[in-house]
């Protein structure tokens, strides 16, 4: 979450819709159909399976009752509506309470292929497939109720965490390289190169190595962790993650994949 946003959410009218102009229906309808293309055969099968169930509007920004209804009736959650900035207790409150934070703002033409900001359409073709798996929901969900209880130090680690699964998390299906990370699955550049690049470590994933993980938000990821199966978050779930937490700190971050962002200037 970065401190400066250009964008202001739109708040839905008293019947809870939001009017969105002709001209942000078209970047969802385009940034919709050029996802669809890219993820076929690349995103896991219960992403799609989630699309499936969700059944998003190609032509216009879905209002959130339509989507809550699908993922209320599959796992109980819903997506809330927030501005565009909220802060990390807010945020980890609402994930404590299976209420998926969307900013309720969508990208313009200009930031088209690459925006650092969750936008409605990250937020929702991204994640909220996911959402009705039972597995990812069970993940997210107990890493909201950590997260809400952490100390600020903790919260620091628990992101990494949250970055290599949510956001960037790939899997094995059936043997195959898969990606399940939103951040990943809402970029149509990062879902080739996740899968298909030589350049970035693809590891097996150990939750304490991802949260001794540093991460950047504003370039291809040089490092990805790859799960065994969805199911696998059940399993993370059920460990004693403030522990691993704790290993996390003792042993030390790893040195950056990446140089330092002063130094990027090209
Ligand atoms: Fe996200």
């Amino acid at each position: 979450m970065s401190k400066n946003t250009q964008y202001v959410s739109r708040q839905s009218d008293e019947n809870g819709v939001i009017h969105w102009s002709d001209e942000e229906n078209a970047v969802w309808r385009d940034l919709v159909a050029r996802q669809l293309e890219i993820i076929e055969g690349r995103a896991c099968d219960q992403f799609m399976h989630g699309l499936e169930l969700l059944d998003l509007p190609a032509d216009r920004i879905p209002q959130l009752a339509e989507v809550n209804e699908v993922l209320e009736r599959e796992t109980g959650w819903q997506v809330a509506e927030v501005p565009a900035l909220i802060n990390f207790d807010e945020f980890f409150r609402l994930l404590a309470n299976k209420r998926f934070p969307v900013a309720t703002f969508i990208r313009t033409r200009e930031e088209f292929d690459y925006l650092q900001e969750p936008d409605i359409f990250h937020e929702i073709f991204g994640h909220c497939p996911l959402l009705t798996n039972p597995a990812f929901a069970h993940f997210t969900h107990t890493y909201g109720k950590l997260g809400y209880a952490a100390s600020k130090q903790d919260r620091v680690y628990l992101a990494r965490l949250y970055w290599f699964t949510v956001e960037f998390g790939l899997l094995r299906q059936n043997g195959d390289l898969r990606i399940y990370g939103g951040g990943i699955l809402s970029s149509p550049g990062e879902t080739i190169y996740a899968l298909e690049s030589d350049k970035p470590e693809r590891h097996k994933m150990d939750p304490v190595e991802a949260l001794r993980t540093p991460y950047r938000i504003d370039i291809m990821q040089p490092v990805y962790y790859v799960l065994e199966n969805l199911d696998a978050l059940f399993e993370i779930s059920d460990m004693d993650i403030m522990a691993l937490v704790e290993q996390a700190r003792s042993l030390g971050l790893h040195e950056p994949k990446f140089p330092p962002k002063e130094k990027m200037a090209s």
